[in-house]
């Protein structure tokens, strides 16, 4: 099935010293989404940016802010995340016991919800928060850190994820590893957005970066 595949750079891999301008760069070179990486050295063995950094990149685009939430508790910081400028706001289901509620939280804000499962998380976790979904992100390294290599065990469970949503309209999103050689077998499992850090920033050329992983995306 020929569908469009939707590319979201992480600013993970992005110059941090220029930050408005690489923003402007991956939207000039035609990314879909932006996708923000925020980590709390607690959830994750890394500390990133805030929403006080998702504020200040806001009006450098108008391309969709999907912004990732690595921290526990993640219900606390949701409403300053919003207020930043946020699109889709995506919490884990191992960050807190009440997902149900954060999602809630999410949507009351007026903001697209999204959750992501780490790596050994069964994509049973989210049987029954499907209809509080606008996003499930499947996670293909474990998160915090660029850079890793792609665990392969985790196509099948994008492709399980794809049966589970059905008709619902739900954005299938994998994080972690996307690169040429591995866009095409997400692809064909059933995903429809692809991030991509290092695999975008590489080398500065952004659109040509960009242009292959849609290629590799198409071919799978
Ligand atoms: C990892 C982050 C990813 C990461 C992806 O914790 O959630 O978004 O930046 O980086 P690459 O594409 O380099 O694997
Ligand atoms: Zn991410």
């Amino acid at each position: 099935m020929a569908k469009n595949i939707l590319i979201a750079p992480s600013i993970l891999s992005a110059d941090f010293a220029r930050l408005g301008e690489e923003v402007r760069a991956i939207d000039q070179a035609g990314c879909d989404w932006v996708h923000v990486d925020v980590m709390d050295g607690h959830f994750v063995p890394n500390i990133s940016i805030g929403p006080m950094v998702v504020q200040a990149i806001r009006p450098h685009t108008r391309k969709v802010l999907d912004v990732h939430l690595m921290i526990a508790p993640a219900d606390p910081y949701i409403e300053a995340f919003a207020k930043a400028g946020s699109d889709i706001i995506t919490v884990h289901a191992e960050a807190g016991p009440h997902l149900d509620r954060s999602l809630q939280l999410i949507r009351s804000l007026g903001k697209k919800a999204g959750v992501s499962l780490t790596p050994h998380t069964p994509e049973s976790a989210i049987a029954y928060v499907l209809e509080r979904l606008d996003l499930i992100l499947v996670m293909t390294v474990n998160p915090g850190f660029g850079g890793q290599a792609f665990i392969p065990a985790m196509t099948e469970k994008i492709a399980r994820i794809r049966s589970m949503i059905g008709a619902r309209p739900i954005h299938l999103e994998v994080d972690g590893g996307v690169t040429t050689e591995t866009a095409g077998a997400c692809a064909k499992a059933g995903a429809d957005v692809l991030v991509a850090g290092s695999a975008t920033f590489k080398g500065g050329k952004y659109k040509e970066n960009m242009d292959a992983i849609r290629a590799a995306a198409a071919k799978g």
